[in-house]
């Protein structure tokens, strides 16, 4: 048992950890820069619970051990905010924002300088926090705007949101302050969320903005703490003693005092400029660990906010330009397999139409049978579809569990297009056709050419299913054979699309010898496996001299994949393919473009496995090496890390494991990629 009385240098020790843990809260969840390790932190604060514990009297309410603890409500009581929670006027366009700031242009004086501030728009659940003597005492969501529900004990839990304001020296805290910002829950947290939910068996959240009200709304703390919620801030209400004359000026002020503001915020001079970052986010808004469904525009000087004033308390100061969501519910018809230019089947989802991000999807990859099964996912299911970027959308998981009657997902024993029994490799997710001869793989392999291989322009899938259905083509080097005329005739071909689609097709004979080598659609050659066989073996003829010995020299190539490279060029019909390939002059020798690029990220190697959610691995792979990495195709001592999407490759996390290769998620490549 302790003493009676509580020493002076327990008091200071109390008091130096109180400081040093908020600090380094802060240091973590706000700056996104720790000073020491998580270890480090732990042990500090289990020294503080522990002191605690024998000096309750020690415990005060801003200590760090104090953010979770507060016993569950039963309900949340209401709280009047000091100044109402507004909401904000959409724009959709470009002229929607003109119209807006011709619009404030005339209220002003005509020819009165204009600053804008752009924020991006979070998608979470906004919140009020209130700060009396620099000390946060209460916490609410937007309710109605003018009453909310008090969520102190779930906000005191999330890790950036400081308990007190930060010293500045100069600047005593004001009296009472008001703070406004968004809670939200970040993507990687929100997946980690569902995967749990899944494993229970439970209902999914269909989105981060709905999982951030629910997460906020929790009676017991401690399920809010066990979220991960994270806040940007990004305004003022009430304050006392507070004197700042621009929307700017309101942010620093908030970083300066601790507060987490978004580093992406901007100030502009033009509305040119302003619809420049609006444009340009609604692109990059998938490399954010967080939904944003728009950019925030602000009149910058508050004198001039002032006078704008609000109209139903939208103000007439700031306009949300908004972007359509990218994830939407459905149902799901039917599962379809699609066997692939290797051989692989891969599932798809035929989908009741449905607005995702602006565009109308019907359909949706579903990864591997696995998968499906582990997302439970039926026909006749309301599934949740999202999309990313200009990726084929994916089928999250269902909305609740199947009805009753609906029977699990089975993938085929044959072929459903040549009746070959279907394989499955030891230790591999895709289920594939062995048959080398499946009709599917040479109108796959002549989808991906035109497309990711050779990126022929006016040429697509819908274009190569007609040709292949006329028999016009059935081989890749009939499509160089095709002539104006013939495309012509086509119904909906006029001389002109046909001519610049022939123009397209033949100038495509000048890509480089590593997409063609891809596009050959060889088992296991992908996009970087080819370029690493181009490099490392010089040509088409140096690739077929080589032997099995040879090839597995090259990075990422295991004796398997060897093997399945020289029984393909062993095969007479595509030693023919190439030959007539050559013979019509597309590049068989390696070039410039096999060359690696000097970057930040030069020295460095990595792989990827499976899918990931918001780049197709090609992409991910072109965007690492454009920056001077090199991606190998397997993972072996010398790769810097190993990045793994969804239903990953065994072999490949176990090689990782083995060679102590760092296993990093989708969310630390868009960082490394930010960086
Ligand atoms: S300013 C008078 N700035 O958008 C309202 N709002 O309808 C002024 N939001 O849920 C709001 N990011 O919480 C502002 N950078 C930002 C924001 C933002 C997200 C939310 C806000 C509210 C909605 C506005």
């Amino acid at each position: 048992m302790a003493s009676s009385s509580v020493s002076r240098e327990e008091v200071e020790r109390a008091a130096g950890l109180r400081r040093e843990l908020e600090h380094h809260l802060y240091r973590y969840h706000v700056l996104d820069d720790p000073e020491i390790p998580d270890a480090e932190y732990d042990r500090l604060y289990d020294e503080l619970v522990a002191l605690e514990e024998v000096r309750p009297e020690l415990r005060t309410a801003d200590s760090p051990t104090q953010r979770v603890g507060a016993p569950p409500s039963e309900r949340f009581s209401k709280v009047p905010h000091l100044t109402p929670m507004g909401s904000l006027e959409k724009v959709t366009s470009q002229e929607g924002l003109e119209k807006w700031v011709h619009d404030v242009r005339k209220r002003l004086a005509s020819e009165e300088p204009l600053g804008y501030v752009t924020e991006p728009k979070i998608d979470g659940s906004a919140v009020s926090l209130v700060y009396e003597e620099g000390r946060f005492v209460r916490g609410a969501t937007r309710g109605d705007g003018q009453r909310g529900e008090d969520v102190t004990a779930n906000l005191r839990t999330i890790p950036a949101i400081p308990l007190a304001l930060r010293a500045v020296e100069g600047s005593p805290p004001p009296a009472l302050l008001e703070v406004r910002g968004e809670v939200y829950f970040p993507i990687s947290a929100f997946n980690r969320l569902n995967e749990r939910l899944l494993a229970a068996g439970s209902k999914l959240a269909p989105n981060p903005r709905n999982a951030a009200a629910g997460s906020l709304r929790q009676l017991d703390p401690g399920v809010t703490a066990s979220r991960g919620l994270s806040i940007w801030v990004y305004g003022l209400g009430y304050r006392e003693g507070v004197e700042l004359e621009t929307q700017w000026g309101v942010l620093e002020w908030l970083r300066e005092r601790g507060f987490r503001t978004n580093p992406f915020a901007e100030r502009h001079d033009s509305v040119e400029a302003v619809a420049r970052v609006c444009a340009e986010w609604e692109r990059r808004r998938i490399e954010l660990d967080y939904e944003i469904d728009g950019i925030v525009i602000k009149v910058d000087l508050l004198a001039q906010q002032g006078r704008l004033g609000a109209l139903h308390e939208r103000p007439r100061w700031a306009r949300a330009y908004k972007w359509a969501p990218m994830t939407a519910q459905t149902r799901l018809l039917k599962i379809h397999i699609r066997v692939g230019r290797t051989g692989n089947l891969n599932p798809w989802a035929q989908l009741e139409p449905v607005e995702v991000g602006g565009v109308t999807v019907k359909t949706a990859t579903l990864h591997n049978e696995d998968d499906i099964n582990r997302k439970d996912i039926r026909e006749g299911d309301a599934v949740i579809v999202q999309r990313a970027g200009d990726v084929i959308p994916q089928v999250v998981g269902p909305v609740l569990p199947h009805a009753p009657k609906t029977e699990p997902f089975r993938m085929p024993e044959r072929c459903p297009l040549c009746a070959t029994p279907i394989v499955k490799p030891e230790g591999e997710v895709m289920h594939r056709c062995p048959n080398p001869r499946c009709e599917s793989r040479g109108l796959e392999t002549l989808i991906n050419w035109v497309g990711a291989a050779m990126d022929i322009e006016g040429v697509g899938e819908q274009l190569v299913r007609r040709l292949w259905r006329e028999g016009l083509v059935t081989s890749l080097p009939a499509l160089y054979r095709l002539t104006p005329e013939q495309l012509a005739a086509l119904e909906g071909y006029g001389e002109i699309s046909a001519a610049k689609a022939i123009e397209a097709i033949r100038r495509s004979q000048e890509r480089p010898f590593f997409r063609v080598l891809y596009g050959l659609s060889i088992p296991d050659v992908g996009w970087v496996t080819a370029q690493n066989l181009a490099r490392h073996l010089g040509s088409i003829d140096g690739l077929m001299a080589a032997g099995q010995e040879e090839i597995l020299e090259v990075e990422g190539i295991g004796p398997e994949r060897a093997e399945a490279i020289v029984e393909w060029f062993s095969d007479e019909e595509n030693r023919r393919l190439v030959e007539e390939l050559r013979a019509l002059g597309l590049r068989l020798e390696a070039g410039e473009a096999e060359q690696p690029v000097e970057g930040p990220l030069s020295g460095r190697a990595y792989a990827i496995t499976g899918t990931l959610e918001r780049f197709s691995r090609d992409e991910a792979a072109a965007a690492l090496e454009a920056r001077g990495a090199k991606v190998a195709a397997g993972v072996s001592g010398k790769t810097t890390a190993l990045f793994a999407g969804e239903s990953p490759g065994a072999s490949k996390l176990a090689q990782a494991e083995r060679a102590g290769v760092p296993i990093l998620a989708e969310a630390d490549l868009l960082e490394l990629l930010r960086g």
